[in-house]
């Protein structure tokens, strides 16, 4: 079959940010997880409350869960995976989906026990009612047959996720700033602005990607929607 270049052009535009979205999730994972394992409470990268003998476990059955979901998503939005392979999308969903509702529940116990001070524990309050609100809208969805409310609600859900993602390059550049700008400037206060900086700047981008999907004029959408035998393609909502 022909291929139009122009199409395999924006096709392959598409995957470039797909691919560093994939490889800033993996990359996560690998950074943040394996500390929450140890069962020395100094290796924890937040303190750990030494009064609270279930704190360390929480972050350890917080993050094995959470890590599971921000590695599984990129999967979800490859359009050719969706449609030559439905059962895949399906089990991987419902992982997906299970995996966010474990680390969410214990997320609240997690922020309860936190030392990082009433503001990042409201901020992760916050993020725990969001993911559970729209991991719900996204199962309900699909179960009434609403691809579309679906496809929304779930990439919605996973720009909340990838919040984790977002909180590290933060807390990355705020520690770069406290070390050649602004050396007075608290950790604290780096983290907190980290979490809550995280959180909205997710999830301004995500309204405007599925804006501009939504918006977008039918003839465009037909012209990114994979062809037989082309490579997997991202669709984000
Ligand atoms: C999006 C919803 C999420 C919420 C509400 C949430 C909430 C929390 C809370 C409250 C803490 C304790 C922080 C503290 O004591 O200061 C924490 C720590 C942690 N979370 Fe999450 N989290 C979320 C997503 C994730 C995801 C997707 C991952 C996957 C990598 C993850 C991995 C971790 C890890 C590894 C820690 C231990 C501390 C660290 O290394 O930064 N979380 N989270």
């Amino acid at each position: 079959m022909q291929r139009n270049p122009s199409t395999t052009l924006s096709r392959r535009r598409r995957q470039v940010p797909w691919a560093v979205m994939a490889l800033a999730a993996l990359g996560t994972v690998a950074f943040a997880v394996p500390p929450t394992l140890s069962s020395d409470p100094a290796a924890s990268r937040v303190p750990i409350d030494p009064d609270v003998a279930w704190h360390a476990l929480t972050l350890t059955v917080h993050a094995l869960p959470g890590g599971l979901a921000l590695a599984l998503g990129p999967l979800q939005f490859l359009t050719r995976l969706r449609a030559r392979r439905p059962h895949v999308h399906r089990i991987v969903g419902r992982v997906y989906l299970g995996s966010v509702v474990v680390a969410a529940v214990v997320s609240l116990f997690a922020a309860l026990y936190s030392l990082s001070g009433l503001s990042a524990q409201v901020a992760f309050a916050l993020l725990t009612v969001l993911w559970l609100y729209t991991a719900y809208r996204g199962y309900t969805s699909i179960r009434h047959g609403q691809i579309k409310a679906h496809r929304i609600w779930m990439t919605r859900n996973y720009a909340l996720t990838y919040s984790a993602v977002a909180l590290r390059v933060f807390l990355l550049a705020g520690v770069v700033l406290k070390r050649n700008v602004a050396p007075d400037l608290p950790f604290d206060q780096i983290y907190t602005t980290s979490a809550w900086a995280a959180i909205l700047v997710n999830l301004v981008v995500v309204e405007y990607v599925i804006l501009r999907r939504v918006t977008m004029p039918p003839t465009v959408r037909e012209r990114l929607r994979p062809a037989v035998g082309s490579t997997p393609v991202a669709t984000p909502a």
